[in-house]
């Protein structure tokens, strides 16, 4: 008797503290509302969980003038996912002349890991310098000691100069391709395959726009872009401090126009989200997987399902969000007129009986 009593004691702690652990709430394009009374002004972000806290970063957007006022990295956090204080902006612009994070400067799709090993918050975003529009294609790192910040900016740049990445074929990368070819013709997307942007860029390093992190269960960390002028996707392994890259890379869907990569893992299977490349217009969403992050990666249809799927439901993927056994797909609904006001989708993911992943909106 007393054996029973104490496991449906267990059975009833367990039951309680699986009910006390946080779910993300749905979020479908209404105003977010933080403590501070207003909508949240982090977008393209995601949510880092440290020590019981949930800390969810993002670009702020100042009062939303489109190409003006942005300010930074924003800061939420949160110990239940549903209400979120602000901490402010956590890796600033400078007023500093000349410095790379001059004001004006866009700084887009902050993703914040946390490195155990050298105790520091490690923080990738998509730079553009002040002037270029989007111009530079550059990678930017930033660290703080306090997951809150402030962050400081370690520099700025594109990735892996001078390195092939290991999938490009021996043979590819001598090629002289000429410098005029026009762009959507056959020969120039069979170019495009063979990493005619590649070799372009290979002395200056590659172009990387939109991105993500993402952290391995074996602590390895890799950084995931969209280069070669939004074409082709790349992912990068980090070092063992998160802030500079190995060396490693490849190339994966040469000229397939991806971006707003979020990527995760379930049940030992690497997935990853995108979008295609319409600027702030929404468009169908894609989804890749991987038995290895390195390859090779294979294409499946639109995760999305049901009324809206066609615009991911008037948004554009920015991150999965993985806290226990629940994955959430976390999306920028952009307002190009007032990117300030840009609403949020956060949406379960949902999976197949063979463990595909999907997504609805009801
Ligand atoms: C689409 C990207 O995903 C966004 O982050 C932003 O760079 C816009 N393009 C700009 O048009």
């Amino acid at each position: 008797m007393r054996k029973f009593i104490t496991l449906v004691l267990l059975l009833a702690a367990a039951m309680t503290s699986r009910a006390a652990e946080p779910v993300m709430p749905t979020v479908k394009g209404e105003p977010f509302i933080a403590s501070d009374g207003k909508h949240i002004n982090a977008h393209g972000g995601a949510i880092l969980l440290h020590d019981g806290t949930y800390y969810w970063y993002g670009e702020n957007r100042g009062d939303g003038t489109p190409g003006k006022g942005q300010k930074g990295v924003a800061c939420y956090t949160s110990t239940d996912l549903k209400n979120w204080d602000n901490k402010g902006i956590v890796l600033a612009v400078t007023d500093s002349v000349g410095a790379p994070l001059e004001r004006g400067c866009i700084i887009e799709r902050p993703k914040v890991v946390y490195n155990p090993a050298t105790g520091k918050f490690v923080m990738w975003f998509h730079h553009e310098l002040k002037g270029v529009g989007y111009g530079s294609a550059y990678s930017g790192v930033a660290v703080s000691d306090s997951p809150t910040g402030p962050f400081v900016h370690l520099n700025s740049g594109r990735i892996n100069p001078g390195i092939y990445p290991e999938n490009l074929p021996e043979e590819y990368r001598k090629i002289q391709w000429p410098k005029d070819m026009e762009w959507w013709t056959p020969e120039w997307r069979k170019a495009v395959e063979k990493g005619m942007f590649t070799v372009r860029d290979l002395d200056g390093g590659q172009m990387a726009r939109d991105m993500t992190v993402f952290v391995d269960d074996d602590g390895k960390a890799y950084h995931v872009y969209s280069s070669e002028e939004n074409l082709t996707l790349n992912i990068a392994e980090l070092d063992s401090t998160y802030t500079r890259h190995t060396g490693r890379y490849i190339r994966i869907f040469p000229g397939g126009h991806n971006e707003a990569p979020a990527l995760f893992k379930h049940n030992g299977t690497y997935w990853m989200i995108t979008s295609g490349c319409t600027g702030w217009a929404p468009n169908e969403a894609r989804l890749m997987k991987a038995d290895n992050i390195m390859g090779d990666w294979t294409q499946l249809p639109n995760p999305c399902r049901g009324e809206g799927a066609k615009t991911t439901f008037d948004s554009q993927s920015t991150a999965v969000a993985h806290f226990g056994d629940r994955y959430t797909f976390m999306a920028d609904m952009w307002n190009p007129k007032n990117l300030a006001d840009s609403r949020h989708l956060w949406l379960p993911i949902k999976f197949d009986a063979d463990g595909t992943p999907y997504i609805t909106k009801d």
